[in-house]
């Protein structure tokens, strides 16, 4: 798996001992020095997980915890505990832990151990029953699609920071009830982007070729070769609509192709290698000899391709679709393929699609189903435009950095239900800095409030966002002695717009 972090950059937390806090043992990351922590460098200084205990929610009475960023082989600033603490039913106290269900990847489990955490790896989704009793005593959550987060079970998880959605979806999650309780929510929605662009290729040139139907035949038994109607895919003309993420992937291995490439999108995008963009939709349907759909499911999108639209398109051209399900007519561009004016289509998204695998393709999710199951040369496949190993272990990735990132810096970039803030990181050469974390209402006035507690030392960095009723303040402030975090810390928690106060420290 390739890392967008070095490890060597995460940040383990360093407790620090009652003694120079003061403050309850309950609130202190487990630690010692010891090389128990993989193998890298940095197993040298830090043994200890990050410290889970950072929250205070409300204006209940909460807990911080210290979570430090190092750079490699400086020593630490504050003293390590010599031995590490108690386990209480079989977890250290204040240490991060992660319960991750549905199979995520190993790779990304791995990563999430590598940087410190307490990682429990199941392979089934849990029912909300089974959230309410076991996710309490977890601070993050990772999931795929079909376990439901609802808001019963976050507000019945008190510690809960955030929830990783190792997939692309996030309609799985109550996000609303999420941000309300201040718990992050991330998810992966461009990792796949390869893989469909890839598939796109397949179905270029299999629909040329008439690919799929000659194997079918060759199944049943039935020899027959022949040319008529195949076609090399050199010096054809490529329509993409839609130039995001996948299209531009698109755009440049078709080049390779030796395909002519035009897009048309709602945005100007710049475009890649010598494809260019067209003006309008009808231009692109009228010049293309295969049309791809690469848009989001948004009203402007539902229907864009109907009667009117596979009328527009050339004779004897074909079609795509890997985007959404309805963004297309699907029986419209059945009368375009039976009546021969397309000569082929790939169809990869429905308007509804079953639940699970098994014989679920039928009529219950349209009448036109068993109509397009009879057309020639229409490649119909089961969603799986982005279903690859190396798209899995690319979500594992993205989404296991973005839990390391928010739980260690704070940083909620790309963070689906929060404002997107972030700093530059802390580092040892920051010493005496804490960083402060602080999700509140959208209210005014919270600013003034907290820069009133804040300006009594020096604010190096301050950044602060909103999104709806949802606001976020990351603030680093310098000068402070140790004696003086909990005091800032409780009076930040107190102020009337607090939804989860967070503090780090160098
Ligand atoms: N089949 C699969 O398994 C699979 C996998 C991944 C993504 N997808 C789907 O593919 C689609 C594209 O994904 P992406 O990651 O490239 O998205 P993206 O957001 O990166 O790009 C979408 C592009 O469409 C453009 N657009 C929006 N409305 C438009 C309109 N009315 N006309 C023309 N262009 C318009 C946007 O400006 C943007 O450039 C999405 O619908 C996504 O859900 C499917």
């Amino acid at each position: 798996m390739t890392l967008l972090l070095d490890p060597i950059h995460l940040s383990p937390s360093i407790p620090i001992p009652p003694n120079t806090r003061g403050l309850p043992p309950s609130s202190f990351g487990a630690g010692a020095v010891s090389p128990s922590v993989g193998t890298s460098p940095i197993s040298y200084h830090l043994s200890n997980s990050p410290s889970a205990a950072t929250r205070g929610r409300g204006n209940s009475l909460g807990h911080y915890s210290i979570a430090r960023q190092l750079t490699a082989f400086l020593p630490p600033a504050y003293p390590l505990a010599e031995e590490p603490q108690a386990h209480e039913g079989g977890k250290r106290q204040g240490k991060i832990t992660i319960l991750l269900l549905e199979n995520i990847n190993l790779e990304a489990a791995d990563f999430l151990k590598k940087a410190g955490y307490e990682v429990d790896h199941l392979t089934k989704a849990l029912s909300e029953e089974e959230l309410i009793t076991k996710l309490p005593q977890y601070d993050a959550i990772g999931i795929r699609s079909k376990t439901r987060i609802t808001a019963k079970v976050i507000d019945a998880c008190e510690k809960l920071l955030v929830i990783g959605c190792f997939c692309i979806g996030t309609n799985q999650v109550d996000l609303v009830q999420a941000a309300k309780r201040g718990v992050a929510v991330f998810n992966s929605p461009f990792s796949n982007s390869r893989s469909v662009a890839e598939l796109v290729i397949a179905e270029i040139i299999s629909l040329s070729r008439q690919l799929v139907d000659r194997a079918m035949e060759m199944r049943q038994g039935i020899w027959n070769k022949l040319s008529k109607g195949c076609w090399e895919i050199r010096g054809k003309t490529l329509g993409i609509v839609g130039y995001g993420h996948i299209g531009a992937q698109l755009s440049v291995l078709a080049e390779a192709f030796g395909m002519r490439v035009i897009y048309y999108d709602v945005m100007p995008i710049m475009p890649l290698g010598t494809a260019w963009q067209v003006e309008s939709l009808h231009e692109l349907l009228q010049k293309s000899d295969f049309v791809t759909l690469h848009v989001p499911e948004i009203p402007d999108t539902i229907d864009m391709m109907g009667e009117i639209e596979f009328a527009s398109m050339k004779q004897g051209s074909f079609f795509i679709n890997n985007a959404r399900g309805r963004v297309v007519n699907l029986e419209a561009l059945a009368s375009s393929l039976e009546s021969g004016h397309l000569a082929g289509a790939a169809v990869d998204v429905y308007p509804k699609e079953p639940g699970s695998n098994g014989p679920g393709f039928n009529e219950d999710l349209g009448n036109f189903i068993p109509r397009l199951r009879r057309i020639p040369n229409l490649i119909l496949t089961p969603h799986v435009g982005g279903s690859t190993e190396e798209a899995q272990r690319a979500i594992g990735s993205e989404v296991g950095n973005a839990l390391v990132r928010y739980l260690n810096y704070g940083t909620t970039l790309g963070a689906v239900n929060f404002p997107e803030v972030d700093l530059r990181a802390i580092t040892t050469e920051d010493e005496r800095h804490i960083r402060i974390c602080h999700v509140h209402r959208n209210e005014p006035g919270v600013l003034k409030r907290v820069n009133e507690i804040l300006g009594e030392h020096n604010i190096e960095k301050q950044f602060s966002d909103s999104k709806g009723d949802i606001a976020y303040l990351m603030a680093d402030i310098s000068d402070v002695g140790e004696e003086e975090v909990e005091a800032i810390y409780s009076r930040i928690k107190q102020t009337p717009a607090n939804i989860l106060t967070r503090l780090l420290c160098e």
